[in-house]
């Protein structure tokens, strides 16, 4: 009898179980095509991954380590650096955004 009531119980402990794995493992899908949104952003015209555009007359970023652009956008940000469209592009983003975005796009040592 007692085993009788405990399969149920069983089942639905894995039930929760697995919804709580794959909930697990779109969360991180889901922020990982968060970041790579982010980093998307950018990538019209300093191409992707920041590779650059041929000729595109945007400067090539993907020689920045993500230290090097985190600080070029915070002063974009805040007025320190000078520039046509970085300026406006960067006030468009939180601080936290911003280092996602530079985490995900800097390069990797
Ligand atoms: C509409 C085109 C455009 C987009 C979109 C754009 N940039 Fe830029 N970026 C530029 C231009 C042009 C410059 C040169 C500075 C200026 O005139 O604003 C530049 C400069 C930079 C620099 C400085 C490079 C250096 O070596 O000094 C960094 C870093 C940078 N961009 C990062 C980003 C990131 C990160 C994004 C995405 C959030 C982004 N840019 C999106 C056009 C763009």
């Amino acid at each position: 009898m007692q085993v009788k009531h405990l399969k149920p119980i069983l089942m639905a402990s894995a039930l929760i179980g697995l919804s709580q794995w794959s909930g697990l493992g779109f969360a991180q899908t889901a922020e990982q095509l968060y970041k790579r949104g982010l980093a998307a952003t950018c990538a019209n015209c300093h191409g992707t991954d920041g590779k650059g555009v041929v000729d595109a007359g945007i400067p090539i970023i993907n020689t920045l380590t993500s230290e090097q652009m985190l600080e070029k956008l915070k002063a974009y940000k805040s007025g320190a650096l000078e520039g046509t469209i970085m300026p406006q592009l960067a006030k468009g983003y939180s601080d936290e955004q911003l280092t996602t975005i530079a985490n995900q796009l800097g390069k990797k040592q």
